[in-house]
């Protein structure tokens, strides 16, 4: 309630020039977690189904009695789970009702470059953008965002981000929870800082030069503070979504629970992994199963990180934090579900071709790739539609993390070793601990434009908007020397 409220907001004070933040123990869990509520289609006569965003500016109360300004889609705070399934066609209208232009990606989706919602698709205020595209690939857990050229990192951090939710025949044939909201449960974790009158800082911890970007003292979690969920089931499905702008989480519960990780960024394992822990850097989603008795409670918690090479955890992401998260609260009575299936996913793991096309990626400092800061109007690398290649990214000093847009990729190796199982899956976005280079079979999309680039770029948003980004496009095969590697934007 409000004196916890307070008495959080007086800790946290107290510590914050200290860089270490410790808040176990201080939380009573007061608050039953926000569902964002799933967003309903309309058909159209064109065959395709509807939806409608509304970016929009308001205040939410996320600490009690404290009105913060914020931004969200059809409301004042992140915005409704989009559903959709493979084969289907959708179409999104997207009005800019926010002070300034801004965007909204479909991060994870494979979908032409003129839909993807990237810097060359930025809504004026007042205007409203139709992208429409037919989903393409299997069931996962993405999610949808702004990136506008250079500021995406704020308009994250005032709320607009989702969930886009993927089902197909696949994930609907296997006996996993998929009562959304209440045994299927998204989690988009966010980290904040407050000042004294309950907005939200952007100057806090993280901000400066070789930094990270901002980073918070308090999670909410679906823009819950101090939240639980009330458990009904023996199994739960958590969609866990690293929503933050720069903060990596090393996540596990409080009494060091086994849980079974079922998907990664792009979708479904091939089969369940154990584990107690797992980091999430920004933008990456997990599925967990979490199993539990009657009447128990745990703590979802994020703990101290290993941010690799050595790096020192108290200088980075806020890495050596320990913060409760959410509350998981058990019924004294379970509806019984399901154990874990065996085996999820049937679909072979990508693999290259020996004569793969090799490309290297160097980051460096908070804002280049190989020794250069995003250009919109440079294309940085021409990739042939469909090509399978390897894309082998070296982190230089600083962690990061590395996304591609469009495509699901697959870790070869980290440091030359493979992946722990739960990170062999699908994905989108990797952590590229300090030092490492990580290798990366990447499949490419289909949809040709030679003129309308994709990105790639670390997800530690503060870095990305500094020009740790580069651009690719998808040509006809054979086209790759005689594209244009300049693009007129207009400035
Ligand atoms: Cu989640 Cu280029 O974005
Ligand atoms: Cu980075």
């Amino acid at each position: 309630g409000f004196v916890v409220a307070v008495a959080f907001g007086t800790a946290f004070t107290v510590v914050y020039n200290e860089s270490r933040v410790e808040t176990s123990g201080q939380h009573e869990f007061a608050n039953p977690v926000a569902i964002p509520p799933v967003v309903e289609p309309r058909r159209g006569a064109d065959g395709r189904d509807h939806v409608d965003l509304r970016l929009q500016t308001g205040t939410t109360e996320f600490l009690r009695g404290k009105q913060t300004r914020t931004w969200g889609v059809n409301g004042s705070y992140l915005g409704p789970t989009i559903r959709v399934r493979k084969g289907q066609h959708v179409s999104i209208h997207v009005t800019n009702d926010l002070p300034e232009s801004s965007s909204l990606h479909w991060h994870g989706m494979r979908l032409p470059a003129v839909m993807d919602g990237g810097p060359y698709q930025e809504i004026e205020p007042g205007e409203t953008w139709n992208p429409h595209w037919e989903v393409k690939q299997p069931a996962a857990t993405l999610w949808y965002h702004p990136h506008p050229h250079g500021r995406t990192a704020e308009h994250v951090y005032r709320g607009v981000s989702g969930m886009l939710l993927v089902d197909d025949d696949i994930s609907d044939a296997l006996e996993l929870p998929d009562d959304y909201g209440v045994d299927d449960i998204p989690l988009i974790i966010q980290d904040k800082a407050f000042t004294d009158d309950g907005q939200l800082d952007f100057n806090g911890r993280g901000m400066g030069p070789g930094s990270t970007g901002i980073l918070g003292d308090t999670v909410l979690v679906n823009g819950t503070h101090d939240p639980h969920l009330e458990v009904t089931r023996t199994v739960t499905r958590l969609r866990v979504l690293n929503g933050s702008p720069a903060r990596i989480y090393d996540l596990g519960f409080d009494d060091d629970r086994p849980f079974a990780v079922i998907a990664s960024d792009s979708g479904l394992l091939p089969a369940p992994v154990e584990r107690t822990r797992l980091r999430l850097s920004p933008g990456e989603r997990v599925e967990l199963l979490v199993t539990m008795e009657p009447g128990e409670t745990s703590i979802l918690r994020s703990h101290p990180t290993d941010l690799g090479g050595g790096f020192p955890a108290d200088r980075f992401a806020g890495a050596d934090d320990t913060l409760d998260i959410l509350q998981l609260r058990a019924k004294t009575t379970l509806e019984p579900n399901p154990a874990a299936p065996r085996t999820l996913s049937a679909e072979e793991p990508l693999t290259a071709p020996a004569d793969a096309r090799v490309r290297r990626f160097e980051l460096s400092g908070t804002a280049f790739i190989n020794g250069e800061s995003m250009d919109m109007g440079r294309i940085d690398e021409v990739v042939a539609a469909g090509a399978t290649e390897i894309w082998e990214v070296r982190g230089a000093g600083l962690p990061h993390n590395f996304h591609i847009h469009d495509v699901a990729f697959r870790i070869l190796t980290i440091d030359g070793r493979e992946p722990p199982a739960w990170q062999a899956g699908r994905k989108d976005t990797v952590f590229i601990p300090a030092g490492s280079t990580v290798r990366l079979v990447v499949r490419f999309g289909t949809d040709v434009d030679p003129a309308t680039p994709y990105m790639y770029h670390c997800h530690l948003l503060y870095h990305e908007d500094s020009g740790m980004m580069g651009q690719f496009v998808i040509v006809e095969p054979g086209q790759e020397s005689s594209t244009p590697r300049r693009l007129d934007t207009g400035g």
